[in-house]
């Protein structure tokens, strides 16, 4: 576990040097507590002894049975001499046994004009035959020069277009009268957001999963932050988002999930909780310099929302997808 632990955080400095150290709380997490649903295992590879690399492959049990995500590294120190290679042969065995067609990993990138990234990730999957099926791009929110009267302007346009609605703020679990509907729209990701090329089903979310995650990330020692819009004349969340803080960090936060639901598009919905939650997640996290949040680069409505609040590109995430 300690040399594991050493390797994710030696690769992620050097693949995402901006963000804050690997947690190792929601690492010891990651092995102890996996997601409910998923079942995980885990490969450490040595080179001449020495741990020198590791994969985790997540095989969904309750939805995408056919399909697996991965996560390989290798140890910076330790590269070109064959392990990726041979941790990605192993893989390929244990998914076959467990009857997998798919497999899904991302690799992060650089975009042109933006800070160097290691292309090795990138080289890496294309050298194993993987196929780049959605491009997604990382944007960072510098909190400290945020415009607060320019922000006020855009909640107030909000609130109008959204009239018939009103937020709803909670901190870690869900509120029991909201749980049932947070499951629907968490489910309803994999169907709304734009996916690009990869194969995968929309998943299957009740309320027993989203307890169950909730005690995940608790394990994990995350702090989420959570706006509701509810729909006034039925009582029904409409659209919700969520912003996350790891244990190690004050100063960086996550812009997780954010959905508004079909039928309640078009209210600017998705500005206003994004706004609200932005406030509740700096009133509790006074330290909070920098919020990152992927979005595919073909989602432009959520995008447009993301850069009209100050969001700017960074650098760059395929999701590459193998055909077993
Ligand atoms: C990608 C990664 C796992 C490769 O590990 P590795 O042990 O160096 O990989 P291997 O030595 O087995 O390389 C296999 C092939 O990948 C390609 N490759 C790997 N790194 C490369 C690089 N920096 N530039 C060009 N090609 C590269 C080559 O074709 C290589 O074969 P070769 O050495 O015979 O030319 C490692 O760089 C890493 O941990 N990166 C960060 C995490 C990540 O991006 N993981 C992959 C996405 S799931």
């Amino acid at each position: 576990m300690a040399a594991a632990y050493r390797i994710g955080a030696a690769a992620e400095a050097v693949n995402l040097p901006d963000l804050p150290p690997y947690c190792p709380r929601r690492f010891q997490a990651l092995v102890g507590h996996p997601m409910p649903g998923v079942e995980v295992r885990w490969v450490l590879a040595r080179l001449d002894g020495t741990p020198a690399g590791w994969l985790r492959l997540e095989l969904p049990q309750l939805d995408n049975t056919e399909n697996a995500s991965v996560e390989l590294v290798v140890d910076p120190a330790y590269r070109r001499r064959g392990v990726g290679r041979a941790l990605h042969e192993h893989g390929l065995r244990l998914l076959r046994e467990a009857g997998r067609k798919r497999v899904v990993g991302a690799a992060v990138s650089a975009l042109p004009g933006g800070p160097a990234r290691d292309p090795a990730g990138d080289a890496f999957a294309a050298a194993l035959g993987a196929h780049p099926a959605l491009a997604a791009v990382r944007r960072r929110l510098d909190t400290t020069a945020l415009d607060p009267a320019a922000l006020d302007a855009l909640a107030a346009g909000a609130r109008i277009a959204a009239a018939g609605y009103r937020t709803v703020r909670w901190r870690q679990a869900t509120p029991e009268e909201y749980v049932a509907d947070v499951a629907y729209l968490e489910g309803r990701l994999m169907a709304d957001a734009p996916t690009g090329d990869l194969e995968w089903e929309q998943e299957n979310v009740d309320t027993d999963r989203i307890r169950g995650i909730e005690r995940a990330l608790d394990a994990r020692g995350i702090r989420r932050y959570h706006v509701g819009a509810v729909h006034q004349a039925t009582g029904r969340l409409a659209a919700w988002t969520m912003v996350s803080l790891a244990a190690n960090s004050t100063w960086h936060a996550w812009q997780q999930i954010t959905i508004v639901d079909p039928e309640h598009r078009g209210h600017r919905l998705g500005l206003l909780t994004k706004i609200d939650n932005l406030e509740q997640a700096l009133a509790y996290e006074p330290d909070l310099r920098a919020i990152d949040t992927y979005n595919a680069a073909e989602n432009v409505h959520m995008i447009r929302i993301n850069e009209q609040l100050g969001f700017r590109a960074s650098d760059a995430s395929v999701e590459w997808q193998l055909t077993i």
